[in-house]
């Protein structure tokens, strides 16, 4: 069997981590690329053996067999409407990015047009296939709460007159829905996001953001409700040691979505 070709766009703390481990599989192994913004400084982090693009026409000689997004929103717009456009199945972990409906929709409908395919990550969180179940019930209630320390909030604490140094008690800093959550603060929930696409979307999905200085890590609380039973979900976090932003779960739910995509057998 030849080796499976991937393209990663970005090589950040989660594309390191997918590129560590594709490097080490063996049988049939991984030909890597990476795509990156012509002067962006992640370049010199790329390990030898690894190829580095600049351009879209590059993916195509390259040929990959999956491309797999770790960058951010900036490259959810700048690269994955053209990597659908060459008919390549698309792994995306900045997902906060499709609340905008109309950046969604083109999307799926460049994926229709050339054959390409939108693959949402988990990322973060999980217990996306309960959600995924019940997204059609018809007394459905979702509810999710990001619970973060001061830390990562401290710029919205002091904008409302906390000080994210003595904050004593949990602050509410948002209620509402995964739509106005994931355009108040894009980069912060990916999560909500990917709760909302799996579930009945961003309108019926609900989302406390928590600051807390009692959270221990980043914890993720699901409650859903409907005819069909009840599921609490709680998950906490441990920041990644490379870039304390993002959860360090991430890379290993991305890897485990390269093996599903290639696998025989696949859990849905
Ligand atoms: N779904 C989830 O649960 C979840 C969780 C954490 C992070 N994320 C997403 O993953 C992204 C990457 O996280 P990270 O910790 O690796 O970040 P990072 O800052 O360590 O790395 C980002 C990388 O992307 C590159 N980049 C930025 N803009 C680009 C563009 N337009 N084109 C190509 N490359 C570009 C940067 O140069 C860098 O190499 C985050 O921005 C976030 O959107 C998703």
């Amino acid at each position: 069997m030849s080796e499976r070709r991937v393209v990663l766009i970005g090589y950040g703390s989660i594309a390191g981590d997918i590129a560590a481990a594709l490097l080490a599989a063996r049988e049939p192994g991984y030909a890597l690329a990476v795509l990156l913004r012509p002067d962006s400084p992640s370049r010199a982090r790329v390990p030898e053996g690894i190829a580095v693009l600049t351009a879209l026409d590059a993916v195509a000689t390259f040929g990959p067999d999956l491309v797999i997004e770790a960058a951010g929103h900036g490259a959810m717009r700048d690269s994955v409407p053209g990597c659908l456009a060459l008919g390549l199945p698309v792994l995306v972990s900045s997902i906060g990015a499709l609340h905008d409906e109309a950046f969604f929709a083109e999307l799926v409908a460049i994926a229709r047009k050339k054959g390409g395919r939108l693959l949402l990550a988990s990322g973060a969180l999980g217990g996306l296939d309960y959600v995924r179940a019940v997204r059609h019930a018809k007394q459905l209630d979702l509810r999710y709460e990001s619970r973060k320390p001061p830390a990562a909030w401290s710029g919205e604490l002091r904008a409302l007159g906390h000080d994210p140094a003595t904050l004593s008690q949990p602050v509410t800093l948002f209620s509402g829905t995964a739509r106005e959550a994931a355009a108040l603060y894009p980069q912060n929930l990916n999560v909500a996001a990917a709760l909302a696409l799996a579930g009945p979307g961003f309108e019926a999905t609900g989302v406390d953001v928590v600051c807390d200085p009692a959270a221990t890590g980043n914890m993720h609380v699901v409650k859903a409700t409907s005819e069909f039973g009840t599921l609490s979900l709680e998950i906490v976090n441990r920041p990644s040691p490379t870039n304390p932003k993002s959860s360090w779960i991430v890379g290993q739910a991305l890897l485990a979505a390269v093996e599903q995509h290639f696998a025989p057998v696949v859990m849905l």
